[in-house]
């Protein structure tokens, strides 16, 4: 189980302070949203951001990049520091030569879904990504709430996955909260990026415990149903 405290949600005024609360913390990645008033309806930070703050830990650095033009940020965000970079299936022919790319890169290869695109999309990539990330929200925005129509896209990835033996993460990402965490992990997510109910805490280190702690209830009780329903495996 993954859990990425997304930046978005930190207080801006004391950056460097808010990156260092999650390093002290069990939090496995940072989750950077990238934003470009284009591809989405609002602006947040770029590589130099990114590159200020990746001294001051060393967790796993997971970008997001909501931008129609992702081909242009991928090697400044290379350099900047970035673990995993994440485009969005929404950009059709782009999508292949930018998987590509990023494999060169020598990063970790990571597919964001929207929640009006059906979850077939993603369908033929499935075998070049390391990451799958289930948008459940309109991204754009840290702090709305969770659309649970997208709960079955997550048991359909899982399912996937399951079938054809492959090994990506199913991540979720938007309006993420103890409940929906659990929720999703009751439908097959493993990585759960979580900004407004992490960072609004005083103490975020115990509340990614509290994370971690639900969504493995709420997988070990799936894996209790696996055996109820099919028997031992
Ligand atoms: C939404 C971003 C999310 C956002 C999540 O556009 O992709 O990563 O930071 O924030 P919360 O957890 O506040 O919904
Ligand atoms: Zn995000």
């Amino acid at each position: 189980m993954i859990i990425a405290p997304s930046l978005l949600a930190a207080d801006f005024r004391k950056l460097a302070k808010e990156v260092e609360r999650v390093d002290r913390s069990e939090a496995d990645w940072l989750h950077l949203d990238i934003m470009d008033g284009h591809f989405v309806p609002n602006i947040s930070f770029g590589p130099a951001v990114v590159q200020q703050v990746r001294p001051l830990t060393r967790l796993f650095f997971d970008v997001h990049l909501m931008c129609s033009k992702p081909e242009i940020l991928l090697e400044p965000f290379a350099k900047a520091g970035a673990n995993q970079m994440n485009i969005h299936v929404e950009l059709g022919d782009q999508v292949t030569p930018l998987l590509w790319r990023i494999k060169a890169l020598g990063k970790h290869v990571g597919l964001a879904i929207n929640p009006p695109t059906a979850i077939s999309l993603v369908q033929p990539y499935l075998h070049q990504i390391d990451a799958l990330l289930i948008m459940t929200v309109h991204p754009g925005f840290g702090g709305q709430s969770f659309i649970y129509e997208t709960l079955p896209k997550i048991q359909q990835a899982h399912a996937w996955r399951e079938a054809r033996n492959l090994r990506y993460r199913i991540g979720v990402d938007g309006g993420v909260d103890f409940k929906t965490a659990a929720d999703c992990a009751h439908a097959g997510a493993d990585t759960f990026i979580s900004g407004t109910t992490l960072f609004h805490q005083r103490n975020l280190a115990a509340a990614v415990k509290k994370m971690r702690k639900a969504v493995s209830a709420a997988a070990r009780l799936n894996g209790e149903e696996v055996l109820t329903t099919d028997g031992p495996r």
